[in-house]
């Protein structure tokens, strides 16, 4: 189901005449009739959940925003993407940077924010001059600067920010620090963004996604919008499978339309394992829950994910066949937040490095009696302590391993590696 993706490749995505053609910029005339509050209700109606990993509702934090009076107000958007296995927000900014600046526009004349600011991963050098061309046409064709569309007093700037590297920019405080030239490091919360945002002002932070999804809301109104997905998550998802996988990419789909088996199998999209038989598959990125084969009939949606302690997360689906250690794997995981970790609390800091060093011992034949549990309260106790989003979701693979395979965890303890891709023995069935 292609609605926000349906031309994408097939046209010059930084030229305004050739957006117009396909339908660009309808959806940003139509709010320009609207009231705030008409937009506002349209955005609450349409259930639009956040797509850059929280899922928090966009209806209500523009609601929140647009009651704060305090002027002037910023709008961000989010373009770090640095959740391995992600890369569906990559597709959106090279092949439609102007769906992405319609979207923040639409913020922008909502919330009364006259400047917005992108936040590109460094890594994403070329994507960054594509997405520059497209603001200047749409400077050049009266889309964004003074007197947007020839409306006085409707005017709006955006500028991009180069992330250089670091993960933890990716949350959203963290990267409004960096925004301003501070380490990227994220702030005690309270006081919220939407009240002391960047440069201590009022600011929108929301995701590629999200901000693209505005210009499908704004066309087909919200109650198709919610059609197309679910009555709880309205919309499309842009899934990244990725993996032992046959067909690796980024497709969209209606939200609860298809279910994980169909993202792995179904020849339109994953199309299948690759060789060996799926194992387990990783959803929403290292941030996000570990999923096993029996739950491959739970339909792709929030609600329902959520049912199973899985997530849409940030769109990441990476798919393991049964040559992939399951320890080891959570080695790997644990092994990016300890070298991602900002440092600044010792619950992360250190907290991170001990779980590693436990994984470690258990990988390499060293495990001890008990370690399987000394890890599950380890990680229980770091998640709860830390202080920002990226240490608070370290737990989430290791426990839902944990829930469902825990034998592999416990055969480790005693030198044995059921997949026998630790180098470690054998169990006795495989022998
Ligand atoms: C460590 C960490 C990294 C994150 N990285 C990203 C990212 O790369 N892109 C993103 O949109 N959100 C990321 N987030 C989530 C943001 O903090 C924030 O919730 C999001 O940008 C809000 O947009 P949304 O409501 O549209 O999802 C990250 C969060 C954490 C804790
Ligand atoms: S949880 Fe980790 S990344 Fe977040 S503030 Fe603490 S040390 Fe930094």
């Amino acid at each position: 189901m292609k609605i926000l993706t349906e031309f994408a490749g097939s046209y010059d995505g930084t030229n305004v005449a050739e957006y117009k053609a396909h339908g660009g910029y309808q959806a940003l005339a139509h709010v320009v009739t609207m009231s705030q509050q008409e937009i506002l209700d349209e955005l609450l109606d349409a259930q639009l959940l956040g797509r850059g990993g929280a899922a928090y509702p966009a209806g209500r934090k523009w609601s929140q925003m647009a009651h704060i009076k305090e002027m002037p107000k910023y709008i961000v958007c989010n373009a770090d993407e640095g959740e391995p296995g992600t890369f569906k927000d990559r597709e959106l900014l090279r092949d439609q940077p102007l769906t992405v600046i319609e979207g923040m526009t639409i913020a922008g004349r909502t919330l009364h924010a006259e400047r917005g600011f992108i936040y590109i991963r460094g890594e994403y050098r070329n994507i960054q001059k594509t997405f520059q061309k497209a603001i200047d046409d749409a400077e050049k064709n009266g889309y964004l600067g003074r007197n947007i569309m020839g409306i006085e007093g409707f005017n709006y700037t955006i500028t991009i920010v180069s992330g250089a590297g670091a993960y933890v920019c990716g949350e959203n405080s963290a990267l409004l620090n960096s925004i301003e030239g501070k380490a990227g490091r994220p702030r005690i919360k309270p006081p919220h963004l939407a009240e002391v945002g960047v440069y201590s002002l009022p600011t929108l932070v929301n995701n590629v996604e999200s901000f693209s999804d505005l210009t499908v809301i704004y066309t087909l109104g919200a109650s198709r919008f919610k059609e197309i997905g679910v009555e709880s998550s309205g919309g499309t998802a842009l899934v990244a499978v990725c993996g032992h996988v046959r067909k690796p990419g980024v497709y969209e789909v209606g939200l609860g339309k298809v279910t994980l088996r169909d993202l792995i199998y179904d020849p339109e999209l994953g199309g299948g394992m690759y060789d060996k038989p799926l194992k387990f598959y990783h959803l929403g990125g290292q941030s996000g829950p570990i999923g096993f084969p029996e739950q491959l009939d739970t339909p792709f949606d929030h609600e329902s994910l959520k049912k199973e302690k899985l997530s849409v997360g940030s769109g990441a689906f990476v798919v393991m066949d049964e040559s992939v250690c399951l320890v080891d794997y959570c080695r790997k995981v644990m092994e990016f937040f300890a070298d991602e970790s900002c440092g600044k609390c010792t619950p992360c800091r250190i907290g991170t490095e001990r779980a590693l060093q436990l994984l470690t011992r258990l990988c390499e034949g060293k495990g001890q009696e008990g370690d399987t549990d000394k890890l599950e309260y380890m990680v229980g106790q770091i998640s709860s302590l830390a202080a920002c989003g990226l240490a608070q979701a370290c737990d989430k693979a290791i426990m839902s391993c944990l829930r469902h395979r825990r034998d592999e965890f416990l055969a480790h303890e005693h030198g044995i590696c059921p997949t026998l891709s630790c180098n470690m023995k054998a169990p006795s069935s495989v022998l």
